[in-house]
């Protein structure tokens, strides 16, 4: 294609010469949206074919239009089309190109529509189809967790706040919180695509057209539920591209949180996972070490997604109604956040699906810190009848004592206990163990293993309908 004509082909009649060489470079997308190229054929072949329907080109252009828009898309994916900055972007590319293939015919491509509402109809186009592909990762993140749940229903470990040992739950709950998590980001897919789920295309440049078009053919054409009802709201509107960037954002959220877990339990410190080599790497200097890079790279990705979140809140906030050229600068963003998604996605699943878990660390960890004292002041207020707040006093006694003694709460002697309360019996010592600690949480959303194994069968069947 030459360059130096196409530069004004498309407004030639208003600009006697090609644009300058920074104009041209602050204009053209063309470097990033010609990742739009199918949508861009897909969105013209409908039009184009709702175009002859109503008569308004004839059947004989639409066949070549067609033939044209096939050859095009051929020519993209096998690598042999020439893109060009002087064409701007993605659209007047495949447009001009059109016209060298089929002549005078591809002038008529352009009738009722406007490069506003076709760049609002790809761009819905490839976000939803990015959403349908992040529903699937978080599914088979979902799916590695439920595994590892039912494996793990009842291995002991502590559980935290504010980092502290606080009380002991199983690491199978533990992954179910984590079900909970991504099964909600997963539902925010859903509720996103079905709000997307309207076409743009034939809102023109803003105002809709004077041509008898059929906006419902279209957007049938397209898997679009129906046609937006708005023309000035349809080609200003970006809500798709926040909402997937805000679903990225809190799901990377998510990711950093467990990345962030991961990179504590595979501490030697710690010492309650292993990743396995696939996705740790070794130090250059000290032979010891084993680095979880993966998750920590999963971490710090969250940046980049939750800064293209602010960054395309920011573009937007100031713009009038309705296409303002700043709305360019939607794309780099939404591609760059689910490219990072996507890879952080299925870098954590793997991770979760073939970390080795040491069971006995957890077990150990879990006892210690004085785990089941709130099990010792529950026991002191079910079978003494001591008022929760006085159960908790004497309670704290006792981990004083152990604490002075340097024992846990179990290696207490009766006496010890009953020095701090005379009515304390030997019974007490069942509650103090771990694992029936876990096993009396079975009150609901519990840590209980036969609570965590309801939740996991609830879980699967739901995620299988999802
Ligand atoms: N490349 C443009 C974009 O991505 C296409 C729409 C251009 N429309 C216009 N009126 N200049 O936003």
């Amino acid at each position: 294609m030459d360059d130096s004509k196409a530069s004004n082909q498309m407004w030639g009649g208003r600009f006697a010469s090609g644009p300058a060489a920074i104009m041209e470079a602050i204009n053209a997308s063309i470097g990033f949206d010609r990742k739009l190229y199918a949508q861009d054929i897909r969105g013209s072949l409908a039009h184009s074919e709702m175009l002859a329907k109503t008569g308004i080109i004839s059947a004989a252009d639409q066949e070549k239009i067609a033939h044209g828009l096939n050859t095009i898309l051929k020519e993209i994916e096998d690598g042999r089309f020439k893109f060009s900055t002087r064409l701007e972007d993605i659209h007047m590319n495949i447009e001009a190109r059109l016209a060298e293939l089929i002549g005078p015919a591809a002038g008529r491509l352009h009738t009722a529509r406007s490069r506003n509402d076709q760049v609002a109809v790809d761009f819905r186009l490839w976000v939803k189809d990015e959403l349908f592909r992040v529903a699937e990762a978080l599914k088979g993140l979902i799916g590695a967790f439920l595994e590892r749940a039912e494996e793990h229903a009842s291995t002991v470990m502590p559980g935290f706040t504010h980092l502290q040992t606080a009380q002991p739950v199983t690491f199978g709950h533990h992954c179910m919180a984590y079900v909970e998590m991504f099964s909600r980001d997963l539902s925010r897919v859903r509720d996103a695509i079905g709000r997307m789920d309207e076409s743009p295309l034939g809102a023109a440049a803003l105002a809709g057209t004077g041509f008898p078009i059929d906006r419902h053919m279209t957007a049938r054409a397209l898997g679009f539920r129906e046609p937006t009802r708005n023309s000035l709201d349809s080609v200003s509107d970006r809500d798709y591209a926040l909402e997937f960037l805000g679903i990225a954002a809190i799901c990377a959220t998510h990711l950093s949180r467990l990345a962030e877990e991961i990179v504590i339990w595979s501490t030697p410190q710690f010492g309650f996972v292993r990743l396995s080599d696939q996705f740790s790497t070794g130090s250059s200097i000290m032979p010891q070490k084993k680095n979880p890079d993966a998750a920590e790279l999963v971490r710090a990705k969250t940046g980049r997604v939750n800064g293209h979140l602010v960054g395309l809140l920011t573009v937007m906030k100031g713009l009038p109604l309705t296409y303002s050229k700043d709305m360019q600068e939607d794309k780099e963003a939404v591609f760059d956040a689910a490219e990072t998604l996507d890879l952080m996605l299925a870098a954590m699943t793997g991770m979760v699906r073939d970390m080795t878990v040491n069971v006995a660390a957890m077990k150990k960890a879990a006892g210690s810190g004085y785990s089941t004292a709130t099990d010792l002041a529950d026991w002191l207020v079910r079978r003494l009848g001591l008022p929760f707040r006085e159960a908790h006093h004497v309670t704290g006694r006792a981990v004083a004592l152990a604490e002075q003694k340097k024992v846990g709460l179990e290696k207490l002697s009766l006496e010890d206990l009953r020095a701090i309360h005379p009515g304390i019996e030997d019974d007490v010592f069942s509650v103090l163990a771990v694992q029936n600690s876990v096993k009396s949480r079975s009150s609901f959303g519990g840590t209980a293993p036969a609570e965590v194994r309801k939740q996991v069968r609830y879980w699967k069947k739901r995620l299988a309908k999802a």
